[in-house]
Parts: C-alpha cells; sequence; structure tokens
C-alpha cells in the first residue's frame, strides 16, 4: 500500500497501531515537551533573552526625551552627532532613523542604566556589538531594557533589520568608560 493508494482495509482506523509506531509518537511528545519547555528555562536562564519593557509612544514625543538628555549631558560631538554621557542610574535614550542611531552614548562600567529605544520611521533592528544583544525597534513603542555594562570598552549598534538603500551604514555607538 502506498500513500496514494485506497487502503486495502476499508476501515483503516480500526487497525491496532504498530509498537514502533507507539514508540515514535512517544518520543515525538516528550521531544516537543522539552522543546516547550525549554522556552521559559532558557528565557530565566539563558541570559540571552532581554525581559523588557514596551510602552507605546510615537517620533515626537521620543524624539523630546531624546533631544532633552542631549541638551543636558551633551559631552562632546563626533562626525556631527552629539556624545552623551548621562548621570549613572539614569534614564537613557536612543532612536533609531534612516539611516543613523541617535545620540552616541557614554556610560560607565558597573553602573545600570534604563535603556529606552524607539524608531521615527521604519522598523530597525538594534544589535549590539560584540556583546551580540538583538533588539527589535520599531516605530511607536519605546523598549526599555535595564542595562549594566560589565566591560570597559566601545561597542557598535548594527542595524540587523533591512531599511532600504542606507541600511548597511546605519552603525551607531556606545562607550563604556572604567569611570
Ligand atoms: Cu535600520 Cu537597517
Amino acid at each position: 500500500m502506498t500513500s496514494y493508494m485506497p487502503p486495502s482495509e476499508r476501515v483503516w482506523w480500526k487497525t491496532p497501531i504498530g509498537r514502533d509506531e507507539v514508540l515514535w509518537i512517544g518520543i515525538a511528545l516528550v521531544w516537543c515537551l522539552v522543546m516547550f519547555f525549554m522556552m521559559p528555562y532558557w528565557h530565566i536562564y539563558g541570559k540571552q533573552n532581554l525581559s523588557n519593557e514596551a510602552y507605546q509612544t510615537n517620533a515626537i514625543q521620543f524624539q523630546a526625551k531624546v533631544d532633552a538628555m542631549v541638551a543636558a549631558h551633551q559631552v562632546r560631538e563626533e562626525a556631527h552627532i552629539p556624545v552623551v554621557r548621562p548621570p549613572a542610574g539614569s534614564d537613557v535614550y536612543m532612536l533609531g532613523r534612516l539611516w543613523q542611531w541617535y545620540p552616541i552614548l557614554e556610560l560607565e562600567k558597573g553602573q545600570s542604566y534604563r535603556l529606552h529605544l524607539s524608531s521615527m520611521d521604519w522598523q530597525h533592528g538594534f544589535s549590539l556589538q560584540p556583546v551580540n544583544i538583538n533588539l527589535q525597534v520599531v516605530p511607536g513603542y519605546e523598549m526599555v531594557l535595564t542595562v549594566e555594562p560589565d566591560q570597559a570598552g566601545e561597542y557598535s549598534v548594527v542595524c540587523n533589520e533591512y531599511c532600504g538603500i542606507g541600511h548597511h551604514m546605519m552603525l551607531g555607538k556606545i562607550y563604556v568608560t572604567e569611570n
């Protein structure tokens, strides 16, 4: 019998299931359950999935918060982009837009910050390298995550969501200083 021929027994569903088939169904079921419970397990212990908050916002509101932070805490400029050094423990903001991350943040090692992210226009991807933290950044939503940088250095923010002709140039920066 093949799958494209009608079964020889018309009442095929009363045929007992073979033992090896039951075994495979059992293995598949157990594996499904393992995979299912790995989702919450990995969320808690995998150190990869970010527990984040999201709020509704819009481009005008979010831009206002970014501008307020830049006005209060700008320390210098790099290639016409302000470098901002907000106080330790504060709320810090970064926006994505075609094709730029704005502004450049300078954070202090070992201090905790609440990082707010949003997009002004299209969907962008916040990919923090080389630590490989990834988040979708979408217009209309303000994502908030608590970050505590544990290593000083220069980090790149790479857009990893295709956003048009300038996508590959959409690079941002976060500095982490010793103190
Ligand atoms: Cu922004 Cu790709």
